[in-house]
């Protein structure tokens, strides 16, 4: 790529799902077979109150749905039930923070599975937690997938965290104690990556003990390659560049964060993908304010 054009992919900040519907045949990221993994039937069943055999014709309906309005692979192969936040080593911390009261965002939070789950587990649902996605057509899908729009008491709030001004999270800053970020700096070049994080970071409660939790795809030798489509770029950590990537977070921010990482490999499902590359795995952290 010549620096004009890596310059020029630098400036696109994301691929529209009408342009990735006609770059990529997007159906290969869309699996027929419905199977429910066994902790989301229980919360749909459970926290929603869904009968056991409503629960595939009900998920097949939302996943369609939330396909159409952006077809992302974690829709098409019902990866947002697998609750992997839930799965995350700090997940006892971040339950425990908020039944103590503490305030929570997730971050491009899609169909907000993880908040649910939270809240199935013991969490208030409460104004103390947030969603934030770009696209908000997903907080309704969110609200008729888990149908608790009566119940749920989460904020649901619309931001690009990928703009410098981003109006609708000032009266949140410095307020979160907990952000969750699943699947979400994986989607951009690190300059949009390093917006999306400053603006995390000023969200935090400007004290020692403010966390960040969450993965990503993640590659042994970090650094840029295609994203979903091939003229979109992302950028792509080893525990390494991610580390280096909070500290100067930390320096632009005014704040200092400890990163802690964990490799797991990647999903075979991953490995087949058109943008998987050698040394991919998926990169969990936990980056705590100090
Ligand atoms: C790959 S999905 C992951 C969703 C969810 N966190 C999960 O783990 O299932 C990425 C989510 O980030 C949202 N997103 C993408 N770009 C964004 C941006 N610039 N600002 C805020 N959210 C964004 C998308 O709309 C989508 O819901």
């Amino acid at each position: 790529m010549t620096t004009t054009a890596a310059a020029d992919a630098e400036q696109r900040i994301q691929i529209t799902p009408q342009e990735l519907r006609k770059s990529e045949d997007t159906s290969r990221w869309y699996t027929e077979d419905i199977t429910i993994p066994p902790e989301a039937q229980a919360l749909l069943e459970q926290y929603s109150g869904f009968a056991p055999d409503e629960v595939v014709p009900h998920v097949r309906d939302l996943r369609e749905r939330a396909f159409r309005t952006w077809p992302y692979p974690c829709i098409g192969h019902l990866r947002f039930l697998d609750l992997t936040a839930s799965k995350h080593p700090s997940y006892p911390d971040v339950l425990a923070r908020l039944k103590s009261g503490q305030t929570f965002l997730d971050a491009g939070c899609c169909l907000g599975q993880d908040f649910r789950k939270l809240i199935y587990d013991g969490a208030p649902s409460s104004a103390a937690m947030y969603g934030l996605d770009v696209e908000p057509g997903f907080f309704d899908l969110g609200h008729e997938l888990f149908r608790d729009r009566e119940k749920m008491q989460a904020k649901c709030v619309a931001a690009d965290l990928t703009k410098s001004s981003v109006p609708s999270i000032e009266p949140m800053k410095s307020s979160i104690d907990v952000i969750s970020a699943q699947s979400l700096f994986h989607l951009f070049t690190l300059k949009d990556q390093t917006t999306v994080a400053q603006h995390l970071a000023e969200l935090t409660k400007p004290m020692a003990g403010s966390i960040i939790v969450g993965r990503q795809l993640g590659r042994m030798n970090a650094g840029e390659q295609r994203g979903l489509s091939e003229d979109t770029i992302v950028f792509l950590h080893n525990p390494d560049t991610f580390d280096r990537f909070w500290q100067d977070i930390g320096a632009t921010t005014g704040s200092k964060w400890k990163v802690g990482t964990w490799v797991e490999e990647a999903p075979e499902r991953v490995r087949k993908q058109a943008w998987a590359s050698p040394g991919m795995m998926i990169l969990v952290f936990t980056v705590t304010r100090q």
